[in-house]
């Protein structure tokens, strides 16, 4: 059982607020019955919901990947007026969630799903979904300091999980790092590197566990593969049961 507002938002009919509108001004009909009551209790299977006369059904789920470019936000609204990476979502219709956020300034891997459970156990630390992200700093770390992000370093919201962390550039007093994480603090990366000296100039998320951006351009979306969405799901134990 669902509520009606919520049900029709998530089938992506408009979002939650324009949703209860509809429903106030009597645009809603269940089983041929007109009902203004947002909080109305259906049976997704079996009751038949109608919408300005057309039936209105829950979607499959869906997931995406965006190629994240530097100036968006990862919100569903910013009250600025500021743009956010669901601008970049054309043609979609259904209600996302992403999985975690990125900086405004930070580019890459950002995954979006309709389906709220999975993005939650995705960004949840007790799952060690790992990130891979490419850190562009200013001068070179020392092994020592290398070896602090491995270990785990003190921030102000306490000491980060073992992390992974190694060069693979050095280029005229800066350095290219590559560093995996396992949980998913706010600026963690940036606050990380920040902590041994040497701020990130640039930052770049290049995989989320075994999932790559390949060759999708930035600023772009693709579909996941009914492949890939099991596999994630399997990462992270999830069952349909938990829906
Ligand atoms: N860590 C950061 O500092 N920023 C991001 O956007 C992601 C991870």
């Amino acid at each position: 059982m669902i509520r009606l507002n919520r049900f029709l938002a998530h089938c992506g009919v408009a979002s939650r607020r324009q949703c209860d509108l509809l429903i106030d001004r009597g645009e809603v009909s269940i089983n041929g019955k007109t009902i203004r009551e947002l909080g109305f209790q259906i049976d997704e299977e079996r009751d038949r919901v109608y919408c300005h006369g057309k039936p209105v059904a829950m979607q499959a789920e869906k997931m995406i990947m965006l190629n994240k470019p530097s100036g968006y936000l990862v919100t569903a609204s910013d009250p600025h007026g500021r743009r956010t990476v669901f601008d970049l979502l054309i043609g979609i219709r259904e209600r996302f969630f992403s999985v975690g956020r990125l900086d405004h300034d930070t580019t890459g891997l950002l995954l979006l799903t309709t389906n709220g459970k999975l993005s939650h156990r995705l960004t949840h630390p007790k799952y060690h979904v790992r990130k891979t992200y490419h850190a562009v700093v200013q001068g070179v770390p020392t092994e020592d300091e290398l070896e602090q992000l491995r270990t785990g370093i003190k921030l102000e919201d306490g000491i980060t999980a073992p992390a992974r962390a190694r060069v693979i550039r050095k280029r005229r007093g800066t350095s290219w790092l590559e560093i995996k994480i396992f949980e998913g603090r706010k600026r963690q990366v940036r606050r990380m590197a920040e902590a041994i000296g040497h701020p990130v100039i640039d930052l770049k998320r290049t995989a989320i566990d075994w999932l790559t951006l390949g060759k999708l351009p930035v600023g772009k979306w693709r579909d996941l593969t009914s492949e890939e969405i099991k596999k994630l799901k399997n990462r992270v134990n999830y069952q349909e049961e938990s829906s």
